[in-house]
């Protein structure tokens, strides 16, 4: 963890407690290296600065499995939200029911080029249920490499049910459509081979408008907005959009970043906000999903 510079009140109050107590030393330093927090307590008396960045960091910790992050903004009541570690996020895989059929899959993907890009067993399951809870029949997937997501939302998905796959990449479709197969799930899958949004853009032509239940969008991220746009012709209303890699690594709360995916991916969320087209919820899953409902 790289820590930032200190001022020397900042430098003084370490100090301070560093006599105290070694762990709230390291907490205190964890804590300070955010100097907006440092600013709220600046105006505090070296004691009650020290009661609070006590009290605020009672729970931040280097060694243990799990620590917390504390809202900066004391409108939020200083809530305390869990920050997921190595070990914490290995318990949370160890309580994700994979079928052993996804599991194989993401073994053999494991080898491959591109694996990282597949979602997580924890998201997986998070898209399978979400498929249950709508009761889902017509599902769509942009992006879907060699299946990891889809193979999900296929299992999920009634015998009568169907999931529109769509994927640019022939040879990871290739192994996409093997698993299809061997989960016994190919029926419901129709696999289009080609650019999301043009396959959108026929299938729209073809009079499938809010004719679906749930969308899953992992494909181009610079085109969220376009595939958002045409998902909302598809969907019914009450159906759901679901969008990945919403936080993008984190770059997208982070001012200095500035490439062209992370500010497409920043305005993508800064538009859904305002959006009064549908209901949202941000889950910090994965990489960041976004919850959508058409309302
Ligand atoms: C993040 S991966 C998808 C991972 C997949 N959902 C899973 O869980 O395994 C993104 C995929 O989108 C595909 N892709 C990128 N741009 C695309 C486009 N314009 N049209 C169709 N597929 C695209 C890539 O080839 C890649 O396989």
């Amino acid at each position: 963890m790289q820590l930032a510079p200190f001022s020397l009140p900042q430098m003084a109050t370490i100090f301070a407690i560093s006599r105290c107590s070694g762990s709230a030393y390291q907490r205190a330093m964890v804590y300070l290296s955010r100097p907006q927090r440092f600013h709220s307590l600046s105006s505090l008396t070296s004691k009650s600065r020290f009661l609070k960045l006590n009290n605020l960091t009672r729970n931040y910790s280097f060694s243990s499995n799990a620590s917390f992050i504390v809202a900066d903004d004391e409108k939020y009541g200083n809530k305390q939200v869990i920050s997921i570690t190595p070990r914490l996020y290995n318990y949370i895989l160890a309580n994700v029911r994979e079928p052993q059929i996804l599991r194989q899959l993401r073994e053999e993907t494991a080898h491959m080029r591109g694996s990282q890009m597949q979602v997580s067993p924890d998201q997986a399951q998070l898209l399978a249920m979400l498929v249950q809870i709508l009761g889902a029949e017509r599902c769509i997937e942009l992006g879907v490499y060699t299946g990891y997501s889809s193979l999900a939302i296929a299992l999920a998905l009634p015998e009568s049910g169907c999931l529109v796959a769509c994927e640019r990449d022939a040879r990871s479709l290739e192994v996409a459509k093997r698993y299809y197969e061997l989960a016994g799930v190919s029926h419901k899958v129709i696999v289009k081979h080609g650019l999301a949004a043009d396959v959108l853009k026929f299938i729209i032509l073809n009079g499938e408008t809010c004719s679906y239940d749930f969308a899953f969008v992992d494909a181009e991220k610079r085109m969220n907005q376009e595939y958002f746009e045409l998902l909302l012709q598809l969907v019914r209303v009450g159906g759901v959009i679901v969008i990945d890699n919403v936080l993008w690594h984190g770059k997208v709360a982070d001012p200095l970043v500035n490439d062209a995916k992370t500010v497409s991916i920043r305005n993508f969320n800064r538009n859904l906000m305002s959006d009064e087209r549908v209901s949202i919820s941000m889950v910090p899953i994965g990489d960041g999903m976004t919850i959508c409902r058409k309302r």
